[in-house]
Parts: C-alpha cells; sequence; structure tokens
C-alpha cells in the first residue's frame, strides 16, 4: 500500500524543473525526510538505456515508436522504482511523467490523447502524483538558458512546437487534480518559496 508522497515537476525543457527539484530534494533531507529523487524518461538502468535512444541525436523515431519507448520507460521505472518507494513511505520526487507524455507527444505531435491517457494508465499502473508543478516560461527564456543546446534531438524542436506544448500544458492544468503553474520566469529563489509552500499546504512535510 501507497504511504509515501509522489511529487511531479513538469514543463518543458530549460524551465527549471531539475534546479528546483535538486533544491527541493536537499531541503527535504536537510528536515529528515525519506527522499528519491528521480526522473523520465530513465530513472533504472533498463528505463535509462529507453532514455539513450529515444534521446540519441539523428536517430529516425517515428512518434508512435517514440510514444511506446517513453511508455515502456515509464512501466519499468514506476514497478521497479516508484511503487517501491511509495510503499516503503517515501517521498518520491520526480522530473517528467504522464503530463509531458500528453505535451510532447500528444499536443506537440498530435497523436491522439485518448490513446496517450490508456497507456500512461497501464504503464503507471495508475499511479498518479499527489503533487504536480508545471513549471512554464517565456519563450525568451529558452535561448537565455540554453547553455546545452541542440545536444539532443528533442531539444531541436523549434517554436511552434514549444508554443503547441505550452496549450497543452495549460488545458491539462484546468483538468489535472492537485496540479499547480509555476511561473518559471521568476527567480530561482521566488520560485523555490513557492514551491515549499505547495509543499506545505498539501501536506507532504
Ligand atoms: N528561475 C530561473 N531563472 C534563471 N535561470 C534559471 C532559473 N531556473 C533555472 N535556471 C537556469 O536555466 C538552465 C536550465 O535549468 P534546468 O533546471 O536545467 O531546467 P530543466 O531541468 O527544466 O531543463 C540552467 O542553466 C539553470 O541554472
Ligand atoms: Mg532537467
Amino acid at each position: 500500500m501507497k504511504k509515501g508522497k509522489f511529487i511531479v515537476l513538469e514543463g518543458p525543457d530549460r524551465c527549471g524543473k531539475s534546479t528546483q527539484a535538486k533544491m527541493l530534494v536537499n531541503h527535504l533531507i536537510a528536515q529528515g525526510k525519506d527522499v528519491i529523487l528521480t526522473r523520465e524518461p530513465g530513472g533504472t538502468d533498463t528505463a535509462e538505456k529507453i532514455r539513450q535512444i529515444v534521446l540519441e541525436p539523428g536517430l529516425d523515431i517515428r512518434p508512435m515508436t517514440e510514444l511506446l519507448l517513453y511508455e515502456s520507460s515509464r512501466a519499468q521505472h514506476t514497478q521497479e522504482k516508484i511503487i517501491p518507494a511509495l510503499e516503503q513511505g517515501k517521498i518520491v520526487i520526480c522530473e517528467r511523467y504522464t503530463m509531458s507524455t500528453c505535451a510532447y507527444q500528444g499536443y506537440g505531435r498530435g497523436i491522439d490523447l485518448k490513446i496517450i491517457d490508456t497507456l500512461n494508465k497501464i504503464a503507471t499502473l495508475g499511479t498518479t502524483p499527489d503533487l504536480t508543478l508545471v513549471f512554464l516560461m517565456s519563450d525568451k527564456y529558452f535561448i537565455e538558458r540554453g547553455e546545452y543546446l541542440f545536444d539532443d534531438r528533442l531539444e531541436q524542436e523549434d517554436r511552434a512546437f514549444r508554443e503547441k506544448m505550452r496549450k497543452g500544458y495549460l488545458e491539462m492544468l484546468t483538468r489535472t487534480p492537485n496540479a499547480y503553474l509555476i511561473d518559471a520566469d521568476k527567480n530561482i529563489q521566488m520560485i523555490q518559496e513557492e514551491v515549499l509552500s505547495l509543499i506545505t499546504k498539501h501536506r507532504i512535510i
């Protein structure tokens, strides 16, 4: 039975997920909490191998193949790592989860969201976040914060694609329970305060 708490950080590349996830983990560890930090795609040896395929530059990967790779990575990660940690009462912080797949493969590439929702349910075994934080920033910061520009296949998506995803994240926010928009244009400190206040409000700590 699930005793822990599952926190997911969502949003496009470079909007500050990794930065805030690390800060949050450090904060929770300092409070003596039992917490793990993980990410998708990846998070376990098998799932990280799938990640390498998905992100390899220049590889011909069709949208449906891509979707199934993400979902297979998620199935492995959820069963091997997330569910056991939650059963042990840990706080699990995960960068990207089901919402990212809807944003990229659904709103971005046009795969039917019903198909993605079904695959998400299968891959997660019905595991849903206790709290989802959706980081969205103005597009001008995409270049500014992109010191790792064009280092993998997915970094090369264009502006129109990012706009479609942004619309998708905003739409999903209106129908996802326990999901909050974080204004990622703000400075790192202000965002951290916002994150911590939501964590407290949701009785994660
Ligand atoms: N609120 C912020 N304001 C300015 N720069 C930021 C902010 N948050 C993160 N950054 C910087 O932007 C870049 C991308 O952040 P990162 O946390 O790696 O994003 P993500 O994990 O969402 O791709 C990094 O260089 C990071 O230091
Ligand atoms: Mg990151």
